[in-house]
């Protein structure tokens, strides 16, 4: 049988990501570390004719990807659908982050992202089908002091994934990377940093969804994120990290 497997199905994003797709009919494969969560939302979401799984995997481990695929893979699941959304952040001066937090985020949003998509590839290209959603972040398209190492794992992540959609659209298979800006969820407590207003995870989830069924490369959710990510193509590299730096100084010391 055919699943979408989402990770970070816990909360936020990747919730809103599973309802909506459970409102397609798609059987699902619910994966964080928050097992009590996913069965919740489990129990909402399961209906007759759907099969709704939870599978808890930690991704800052680097077993994590490796133990959540062979969960996948024993049980017989078959992934055409893969969103990597799990991620985390965290802001501040960079020199008095914690090392440990800098890196999981590496971990997460970037080496378990590439360990699960390398994973389920195989399947897909046996099948000739499939599709993978990797979260990244208007954060993607330029760099963010003091939020460097989140940005940085954005920016990684959209590349990866285009170079990957270039690689893999001739045999069936799409990819396609989704940049939310600022969305009302945990994200911002969870990182330590001030929330911002912005889309719902809905609304998100929504965008997503229609951007799969439209094959698109990269999916910006909302208009004025597309705007600031078109206009920041045509400033030099040093500037916008200069304008970027000035506002996101502004933010954390709480003057804006
Ligand atoms: N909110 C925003 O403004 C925003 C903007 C652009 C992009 N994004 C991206 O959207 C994605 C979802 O974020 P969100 O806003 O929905 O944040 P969130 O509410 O904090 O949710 C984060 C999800 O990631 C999971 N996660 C975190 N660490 C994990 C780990 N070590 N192993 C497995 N799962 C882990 C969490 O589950 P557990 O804690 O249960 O493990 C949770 O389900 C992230 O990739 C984020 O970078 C968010």
């Amino acid at each position: 049988m055919d699943y979408a497997l989402v990770t970070g199905a816990s909360r936020g994003i990747g919730a809103a990501l599973a309802v909506a797709l459970a409102a397609e009919g798609r059987n699902l494969i619910l994966s964080a570390r928050s097992g009590d969560d996913l069965e919740r939302l489990r129990a909402r979401l399961l209906r007759p004719g759907l099969a709704i799984e939870c599978v808890t995997a930690d991704l800052s481990q680097p077993a994590g990807p490796g133990e959540l695929l062979d969960e996948v893979g024993a049980r017989g699941w078959d992934v055409d659908l893969l969103v990597n959304n799990a991620g985390l952040g965290s802001g501040g001066d960079f020199g008095g982050l914690r090392l440990e937090r800098e890196l999981e985020e590496v971990q997460v949003n970037a080496a378990a992202a590439v360990a699960l998509t390398h994973g389920v590839l195989a399947g897909m290209r046996r099948r000739r089908q499939g599709a993978i959603v990797q979260v990244a972040s208007t954060a993607a398209f330029l760099p963010v002091p003091y939020m460097a190492t989140y940005a940085a794992t954005k920016a990684f992540l959209l590349h990866f994934s285009l170079g990957l959609w270039a690689e893999l659209r001739a045999e069936g298979i799409h990819v396609m990377a989704l940049c939310p800006g600022p969305t009302e969820t945990n994200f911002f407590a969870a990182a330590g940093i001030r929330g911002r207003r912005g889309q719902s995870a809905e609304q998100v989830a929504a965008l997503a969804l229609r951007g799969l069924k439209a094959r698109r490369p990269i999916v910006v959710c909302g208009a004025g994120n597309r705007a600031m990510t078109a206009a920041v193509r045509w400033l030099p590299r040093a500037a916008a990290a200069r304008t970027v730096g000035w506002v996101m100084r502004n933010w954390h010391e709480g003057r804006r």
